[in-house]
């Protein structure tokens, strides 16, 4: 083999390598997982029951959002003004896109947070009252004395149907990913527009882990306590720009004002 020929073949292995090496190097996370760009793994929704996503009149899943009550959910306002609410569905029960378990009911009511404007000047919450009742375990929601929750390095779980990369495919199963919840500072180092009091962030410093376009909306678990809605970032999954969250903590009172209507 002639050695031009020869050192372009090493180099684009190298960059093979590289290519598939990367994503798993830059997303720590537990082994017989599979790594993707955000660094996620299928997820079972009997084990993630309170977590739903939305569909348009047309069937297609445009958000996630999370079950807190057995007919209420929580969004991102941002999602629950995308569509007029008699052509928003809530899809409970179902892990796979293409399946027929689950239940799809319509929403009767919708509040949104009225200080919300766009998703990067906080307030990215909305609570949809469902016209039925459906039969899966809701989440708990974080109250303001659940402060130790959102210490700095906590691991918390981002749950969606969204895409596994940036710019990429949605997914057509329920995802997780672990990612550990930042400070203050680190978020506020990454984004000028960050809001300690209504925001909070997550992913590692190196990114690899984090959710993407289509989670919005869904759930920030730790443990069974809903600690943040997934909102806002910069591309996903990049190196110094985590997720940006909703900070449920900070709107308990709203929400359970709201789930009883
Ligand atoms: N705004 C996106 C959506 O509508 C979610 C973005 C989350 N991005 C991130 N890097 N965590 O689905």
């Amino acid at each position: 083999m002639p050695t031009k020929l020869r050192r372009a073949l090493s180099a684009a292995a190298v960059l093979l390598a590289g290519a598939v090496l990367v994503p798993g190097a830059a997303a720590p996370q537990a082994s017989g997982t599979q790594p993707f760009i955000v660094g996620g793994q299928e997820a079972s929704i009997a084990d993630h029951p309170y977590a739903v996503y939305l569909v348009d009149s047309r069937g297609n899943q445009f958000c996630g959002g999370v079950l807190v009550a057995a007919d209420a959910a929580l969004t991102a306002a941002h999602c629950a003004l995308a569509v007029r609410p008699a052509e928003l569905g809530v899809v409970a029960g179902r892990q796979h896109k293409r399946g027929t378990d689950g239940v799809e009911v319509g929403v009767r009511r919708v509040w949104t947070s009225p200080d919300y404007q766009d998703p990067t000047s906080g307030h990215d919450i909305a609570v949809l009252n469902l016209d039925d009742y459906v039969p899966y375990r809701p989440a708990h929601v974080a109250r303001p004395e659940d402060r130790a929750l959102y210490a700095a390095g906590t691991r918390a779980t981002v749950l969606g149907w969204g895409r596994t990369s940036d710019g990429g495919p949605k997914a057509q199963s329920l995802r997780s990913a672990q990612v550990p919840l930042t400070s203050d500072a680190t978020c506020a180092e990454a984004y000028r527009s960050y809001d300690p009091r209504t925001m909070v962030c997550a992913g590692f410093p190196e990114g690899g882990v984090d959710a993407c376009q289509g989670d919005s909306g869904g759930p920030l678990m730790v443990g069974d306590v809903l600690v943040g809605i997934v909102s806002w970032g910069e591309g996903c999954a990049a190196p110094g720009k985590p997720g940006v969250y909703t900070r449920v903590a900070n709107y308990t009172d709203d929400v359970s004002r709201h789930v009883r209507r």
